[in-house]
């Protein structure tokens, strides 16, 4: 099996009412939770590389080890740039193997998000790389994703349809309320989604694939496991799984999840040590937080995704 494009998973996805995982991914460990998950529940995937990733890891080490998880599972994966922030950074990774980018103009005006757009396109549809737009802009912060809330913004509705056929992208981010990292809503704040808003998107861009960033639900029990292990995290909150659910049956293709996976593997990592604190083998402490990973992505496949047997 092949790395593959995520057009045809859209389409079913689309047509099925559920959407594809798509997981950040940094190690050797994190792939392999993830792609044990998914084949246990014959699941397609979608694992995506950030720049942060890249920096850390390396683009060729990233790809020998999805290229080794594909062998290893026989999964069809698609292999994703998330939030590409210029032509080149976009370039290399189609030069490099990957099926997929994201092009994140978010932060330019509307007119320069197209333009800019429309470069990566051209050159990703030559390479038979599909690409996903943004939006709208989302608030949060990652190592390198940093909007502050008051810059962030809804998607406009009005607009998308002039961005999709002006730029040509296969897929749309949006923001309709989730936004990055591990602190998306304050204590005592209701977390609310604007499904109004994805309505509108679905009756404007009828049977095109929208993706949702920040969707993470920052799952209590492993922040618990961080923080009863000698971890101090502040209350963390994030966007409620039955919402995430709702969206994957609408318009929704896509879902983006990196705080969880974070979360997971550190709660694994602390729990051991705190546990067995003489351990210094590596091969020892990272098994649990590899384990936490995968019964994670496969809770997040069969409770929010709805993407088990699918393949
Ligand atoms: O949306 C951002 C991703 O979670 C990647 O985060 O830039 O810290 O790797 P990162
Ligand atoms: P979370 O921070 O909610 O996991 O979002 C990840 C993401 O959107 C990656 O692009
Ligand atoms: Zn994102």
């Amino acid at each position: 099996m092949p790395i593959v494009t995520s057009t045809e998973m859209f389409k079913k996805a689309y047509e099925g009412g559920y959407a594809i995982g798509a997981f950040n991914v940094n190690n050797m460990e994190i792939i392999q939770g993830i792609t044990e998950a998914a084949a246990l529940e014959k699941s397609p995937l979608i694992l995506q590389v950030s720049a942060g990733a890249r920096k850390y890891a390396k683009h060729v080490y990233l790809m020998k080890l999805i290229e080794a998880a594909i062998e290893d599972t026989g999964l069809p994966i698609c292999v994703h740039l998330d939030h590409g922030e210029s032509f080149d950074v976009c370039k290399s990774c189609i030069d490099g193997g990957f099926t997929s980018v994201m092009f994140d103009g978010s932060k330019h005006s509307f007119e320069e998000n197209i333009r800019l757009t429309r470069e990566v396109v051209q050159y990703a549809h030559d390479h038979g790389v599909v690409v996903e737009g943004e939006l709208g802009r989302l608030a949060g912060i990652e190592d390198d994703v940093n909007v502050k809330a008051e810059d962030s913004s809804y998607t406009d509705p009005d607009q998308v349809q002039e961005f999709v056929e002006a730029t040509g992208v296969d897929s749309l981010a949006i923001a309709i309320g989730t936004s990055h990292g591990a602190y998306k809503f304050k204590p005592g704040q209701k977390p609310q989604l604007r499904f109004d808003i994805l309505e509108e998107v679905e009756k404007r861009l009828p049977g095109f694939p929208i993706v949702l960033h920040g969707a993470s639900s920052v799952i209590p029990q492993y922040v618990e496991t961080i923080n009863s292990n000698g971890g101090s995290m502040p209350d963390a909150i994030g966007i409620p799984e039955d919402m995430l659910r709702q969206a994957a049956k609408m318009a929704v293709c896509k879902i983006n999840i990196d705080s969880d996976l974070r979360l997971a593997m550190t709660a694994g990592v602390r729990k051991h040590l705190a546990e067995n604190p003489a351990d210094f083998d590596p091969r020892k402490y990272l098994i649990p937080g590899r384990d936490n990973i995968r019964d994670l992505v496969r809770s997040k496949i069969v409770n929010v995704l709805g993407s088990s047997n699918r393949i």
